[in-house]
């Protein structure tokens, strides 16, 4: 897998380019991108060919593809892909469109979905990924099968899934990284009311999550029991961990992730095209 062809180099497709370059310093990247000056960091940041206007050229040059437009753009794509897919590899990232979308347009069975989140740009997001069930030539899928992991891990963390959890992966993790921010956003106001400045106290909180990401990796104790840990008998965490209940954390972020779920759900059923 030396040349990779990217489709719309927006913040996902450098993020893939990024992570493709840090994982397999020797990609060649082919790169087909409407917006001029995006096209100028493809060609200046990564040396990608460009074949705009061009996607016969793009698919002969590339081993696989990545379709990285919005989803409203990319039945327009998918089209003018149709007509040189035959037996080409490709994976997709568009949120809400699902692989029976693309295998109305194109020719292959080497399809793939994968759903990360904007972590991807440093490599570090969470990344659901399905295929179509295996066809024609089962050895062949295969290969594809480890060459789509291997891609999709330059992004970060790459599991596989049933096509009928990708909604789930939207709500926990595409979306559910918003979540986040707006939970450190949250502790570093906290900060503020208690008398430290914004800037200082959004640093504080970044450490924080670090730190809390790196205890739940360095421990098999689930976050429950860890939040019983850190609480001493009628201590400040505790008396926190009181209001954070009253006012129903929990059920908030529950439903949060539940409704991106299910937006993204309605959008798989949706045509915008
Ligand atoms: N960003 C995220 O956090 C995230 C997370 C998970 C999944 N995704 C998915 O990743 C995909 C890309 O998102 P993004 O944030 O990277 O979008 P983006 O920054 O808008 O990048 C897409 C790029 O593709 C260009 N483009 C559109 N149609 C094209 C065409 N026919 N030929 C060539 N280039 C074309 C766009 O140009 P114009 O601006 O002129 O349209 C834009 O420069 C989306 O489908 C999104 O659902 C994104």
């Amino acid at each position: 897998m030396k040349n990779i062809g990217i489709i719309g180099f927006g913040n996902m497709g450098e993020a893939f380019a990024a992570g493709l370059r840090n994982k397999f310093g020797s990609a060649n990247f082919g790169v087909v991108e409407k917006v001029a000056a995006r096209m100028e960091v493809a060609v200046g940041s990564y040396a990608a060919r460009d074949f705009t206007g061009d996607f016969r050229g793009l698919l002969d040059f590339a081993d696989v593809t990545i379709i990285a437009v919005k989803p409203q753009d990319a039945a327009l794509v998918v089209r003018e892909l149709g007509p040189y897919s035959k037996g080409r590899k490709f994976v997709a990232i568009v949120a809400g469109k699902p692989l029976a979308f693309y295998r109305e347009y194109l020719k292959t069975p080497y399809l793939a979905r994968c759903m990360p989140n904007i972590a991807a740009m440093y490599q570090k997001a969470a990344v659901g990924v399905c295929f179509p069930g295996a066809q024609g030539d089962v050895r062949k899928f295969e290969v594809f099968r480890g060459e789509v992991l291997d891609l999709v891990s330059a992004a970060g963390e790459a599991w596989e899934i049933p096509e009928g959890l990708m909604p789930v992966i939207t709500g926990l993790s595409g979306s559910g990284i918003a979540y986040v921010f707006a939970f450190v956003h949250a502790l570093a106001m906290g900060g503020v009311k208690a008398g430290l400045g914004y800037e200082r106290s959004r640093d504080v909180a970044v450490r924080v999550l670090e730190g809390a990401a790196a205890v739940l990796r360095g421990t098999k104790d689930s976050p429950a029991n860890l939040i019983a840990k850190v609480c001493s008998p009628a201590g400040t965490t505790v008396a926190g961990i009181e209001v954070l209940e009253e006012a129903a954390f929990t059920a908030a972020v529950m439903r949060a992730v539940g409704e991106a779920a299910s937006r993204a759900e309605q959008m798989e059923g949706v045509q915008n095209d």
